[in-house]
């Protein structure tokens, strides 16, 4: 995925990071169309993004042995506060904020994402705070 976003980041003239979220944001709405089970009795975005690790994730991972998966450390600080830790070799954070940004879009709410970034981009915190 990296060589094809760099060089579709060459001819279009757009920043890589950006691709990679936008890509992200698209992703969601297909993994919504083709995926629907995920999405049984979840009503919002927190409950959704507290699942990608011991449940969706997990499921792919049976699928497919060989994806290259992120960790992902979930905490719900307070009723309108989760905070998300990304792990990976693979510095993909720009592609999980794009999905989770799908996400929230997708459940139509109003959440600010606050991103931190450390060891290069292979740990991401993003703290997402809904409004009250
Ligand atoms: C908002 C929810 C989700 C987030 C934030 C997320 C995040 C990510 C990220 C960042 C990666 C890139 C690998 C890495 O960084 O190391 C990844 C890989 C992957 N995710 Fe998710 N994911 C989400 C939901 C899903 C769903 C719903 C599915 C499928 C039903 C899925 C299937 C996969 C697969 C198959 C890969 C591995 C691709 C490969 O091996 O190259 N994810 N995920």
């Amino acid at each position: 995925m990296g060589r094809l976003v760099t060089e579709l980041s060459k001819r279009s003239n757009a920043g890589v990071s950006d691709l990679l979220r936008v890509y992200g944001r698209h992703l969601f709405g297909r993994f919504h169309q083709g995926y629907n089970g995920f999405f049984n009795g979840i009503k919002d975005s927190f409950s959704f993004l507290s699942t990608v690790q011991n449940v969706i994730h997990v499921e792919v991972r049976k699928l497919y042995p060989d994806a290259e998966l992120p960790e992902f450390e979930s905490t719900r600080l307070a009723p309108n506060h989760l905070s998300m830790i990304y792990r990976s070799p693979r510095c993909l954070g720009d592609f999980a904020e794009g999905l989770i940004e799908g996400c929230i879009a997708h459940f139509g709410e109003h959440i600010k994402i606050t991103r931190t970034t450390e060891a290069g981009g292979q740990v991401v915190r993003f703290d997402l705070l809904k409004d009250a």
